[in-house]
C-alpha cells in the first residue's frame, strides 16, 4: 500500500504529521510560492516519471525571488528531496508533487520582509484534470487576468490564485470546463492553470509572457516540439479575443491539464468542433514523452524508482 509523506521542518514525516498553525503568515495572506509537477505512472516500466523536475524547481527558486523567500536550498537538493519523497509514498498511478515555499512565521502584519521562511512538500495521486480525451468547453471570463505590477504572473504566488479560483468557478457554473482570462487590454492571456495555444493556417500562435501569463513548462515543451517534430514554429505575440472564435484549432497546455483540445469557445466551434490533427498530433507526442516513452526526451523525464516495481 502507498504510504503519504511529506517533506515539512526539513524531515520526512507522515502527511497527517505536517500541520501548520492558524497564524501562519503564508495562511493568512497568501504569501507563498508553489510549483507542481507531475509524475507519469508507465505500467509497461513499472516506473513513475517526474516530468521536468529541474525546470520546475528553476522555476521555484525565482518565485521565491519575487517573493523575498530565502530558502537553504538548491535546485539539485530539490530535486534530491523530491525524488526520495515520492519513492518513499510508492505509488504506482499519476501523481501530482506540490513543493511550497511559504512565509513560515506565525505573525499579523502584511508584509514580505522580517518573516522566517520554510519549504515543504507533499504527494498526492492524481488523474486527468480536464477531459484531455473528449476536448473541452471554454467561456472567456468576466474576471481580468492579474497584471504584472498588481501581483506578478510569472510567480506561482497562492495568493494570486485567487484570481483563478474566481474565473474557474464562474465558468463551470456557466457550463464551461474552463476559463480563458483577458488582460486589462483585452488580449487573450491564459486559462486559469493554463497557458493557450491557437492554429491558424500554420502558424501556431500563443501569447507572449508579457500579457501576463504563468511562463509554462508544458507550453515550452509543446513550443520545443512543435518545431522539432512538426516543423512548426511558434509565434508569441498579442492574441485578439476574435481570433479564438476564427481559429483552426486551438488547445491549453499545464502540467495538470496536459495538452487539453479547446473543441468551441463562447458557443463557438473552433474548426469544425473537433479534435485538430495537429494538436492531435502534439497531444500525442506529449503523452509519449511525460511517460519516458520518447529517447529524444528522455532527459526530461527522471525515473522514480530504482528497482522494478512489482
Ligand atoms: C495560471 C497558470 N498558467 C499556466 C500554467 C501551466 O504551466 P505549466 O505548464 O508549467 O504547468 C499553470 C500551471 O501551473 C498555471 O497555474
Amino acid at each position: 500500500m502507498p504510504t503519504p509523506y511529506a517533506y515539512f521542518r526539513k524531515q520526512f514525516v507522515p502527511l497527517a504529521e505536517a500541520k501548520i498553525g492558524v497564524m501562519t503568515h503564508a495562511f493568512n495572506y497568501g504569501t507563498a510560492v508553489f510549483e507542481g509537477v507531475r509524475g507519469n505512472w508507465n505500467p509497461e516500466e513499472r516506473q513513475l516519471y517526474l516530468f521536468r523536475m529541474r525546470e520546475h524547481f528553476e522555476r521555484f527558486t525565482r518565485s521565491c525571488r519575487i517573493l523575498k523567500i530565502e530558502l537553504p536550498y538548491t535546485v539539485d537538493e530539490y530535486c534530491e528531496i523530491t525524488s526520495k519523497l515520492v519513492e518513499m509514498c510508492g505509488y504506482q498511478e499519476d501523481i501530482y508533487v506540490r513543493p511550497l515555499g511559504y512565509k513560515s512565521s506565525e505573525a499579523v502584519g502584511v508584509r514580505l520582509h522580517d518573516l522566517e521562511d520554510d519549504f515543504l512538500l507533499f504527494v498526492t495521486p492524481f488523474g486527468p484534470y480536464l477531459d484531455v480525451e473528449a476536448g473541452i468547453r471554454c467561456g472567456t471570463s468576466s474576471w481580468r487576468r492579474i497584471d504584472d505590477n498588481v501581483i506578478p504572473a510569472r510567480a506561482k504566488v497562492t495568493g494570486l490564485y485567487v484570481n483563478s479560483a474566481l474565473a474557474k468557478t464562474e465558468a463551470n457554473e456557466n457550463g464551461y470546463d474552463e476559463a480563458i482570462m483577458l488582460t486589462h487590454d483585452g488580449h487573450v492571456s491564459e486559462g486559469s492553470g493554463e497557458n493557450i495555444f491557437i492554429i491558424m493556417g500554420n502558424q501556431l500562435i500563443t501569447p507572449p509572457v508579457s500579457d501576463n501569463i504563468l511562463v509554462g513548462i508544458t507550453r515550452e515543451s509543446v513550443m520545443l516540439m512543435a518545431r522539432e517534430e512538426l516543423g512548426m514554429e511558434t509565434v508569441e505575440r498579442t492574441i485578439d479575443r476574435s481570433e479564438l472564435y476564427i481559429a483552426d484549432e486551438c488547445f491549453m497546455t499545464g502540467t495538470a491539464a496536459h495538452v487539453s483540445p479547446v473543441l468551441e469557445v463562447d458557443h463557438r466551434k473552433v474548426g469544425d468542433g473537433g479534435i485538430g490533427p495537429r494538436t492531435a498530433r502534439l497531444q500525442k507526442l506529449y503523452f509519449d514523452a511525460i511517460r519516458g516513452k520518447m529517447p529524444k526526451y528522455l532527459r526530461w523525464c527522471t525515473p522514480v524508482y530504482k528497482l522494478v516495481r512489482t
